[in-house]
């Protein structure tokens, strides 16, 4: 079994290969001295009993971690829970979120079930290593995965990445050299990077006690059964936290903060870009 920083050294190298813009923000901010530490990471999934997200979660468990909190999002048709290290305040948190398959059509559950679902053995999803699987079906229809996006882009982005880190997190308190996520932000900007600003650059505020900002996921070039086209990867974020009236940093996460960052995969954020 993997010790806790190989499993995230392992999910990190296989993160930036579909995500290159994130390697390039560490190392910006490695150029400039700072130590990258990151404050969550977040993984995706269906809440099937098989590939749920508490099946999902047993490789964290396995190596001592705890959940922390659970969410709902009304208007994504979510769940998740996160999950924090007790004895180690500095290891990430991590965010594992599932899609409610009876909140959609049928049309739409019978594809996940058969595309998805079926494929994963019971070994494969009770051995642990399913959440760095990656996509253990065949090459995806484009037909296919528009069907799903048109009802759910979280969907669409599942059945083409499957089970791999959505999102890294860079901790905003972490760096030395930023005041604030809004200074992270501009820095951002003025390296050429996109953030997605639905709802506004910045998602949440100092009374919810955390700020959060994240890249669009950018377009690349995916093989599909039809042929090559352009689909959103997975992004960067941002959190910058705030002390509670106990005087200790909010460590949670807030559903309306979390409900426009699940959008960074969507494709509308580049419809947005072009106009
Ligand atoms: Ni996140």
């Amino acid at each position: 079994m993997m010790n806790v920083n190989e499993l995230f050294s392992f999910l990190w190298k296989d993160f930036v290969k579909e995500t290159p813009s994130a390697e390039r923000i560490k190392e910006l901010f490695e150029s400039r001295g700072e130590e990258v530490i990151n404050d969550h990471i977040a993984f995706r999934t269906i809440n099937d009993p098989k590939i749920c997200k508490e099946v999902m979660a047993k490789v964290f468990m396995d190596l001592g971690y705890e959940v922390a909190g659970d969410y709902h999002f009304a208007e994504k048709h979510l769940n998740a829970i996160h999950l924090a290290h007790p004895e180690n305040a500095d290891l990430p948190k991590v965010f594992i979120s599932e899609l409610i398959l009876e909140d959609f059509s049928t049309e739409l559950q019978d594809t996940l079930r058969r595309e998805v679902v079926d494929v994963i053995t019971e070994r494969m999803a009770f051995n642990g290593n399913l959440i760095f699987g990656g996509r253990p079906w065949l090459m995806p229809s484009y037909e296919t995965y528009q069907s799903l996006r048109t009802e759910s882009e979280y969907a669409g982005w599942l059945y083409i990445y499957g089970f791999r880190a959505n999102h890294f997190t860079v901790s905003v308190n972490h760096l030395n050299g930023f005041n604030s996520i809004e200074e992270v932000n501009e820095f951002l900007k003025e390296n050429g990077h996109t953030l997605n600003a639905s709802g506004g650059e910045v998602k949440g505020t100092a009374e919810v006690f955390l700020k959060q900002s994240s890249t669009t996921a950018e377009l690349v070039k995916q093989a599909f059964i039809e042929g090559v086209y352009e689909v959103p990867t997975c992004f960067y974020e941002f959190a910058e936290r705030f002390p509670m009236e106990n005087g200790e940093l909010f460590q949670g996460f807030i559903a309306d903060n979390a409900n426009k960052i699940f959008e960074s995969t969507d494709m509308k954020m580049h419809d947005t870009v072009k106009n």
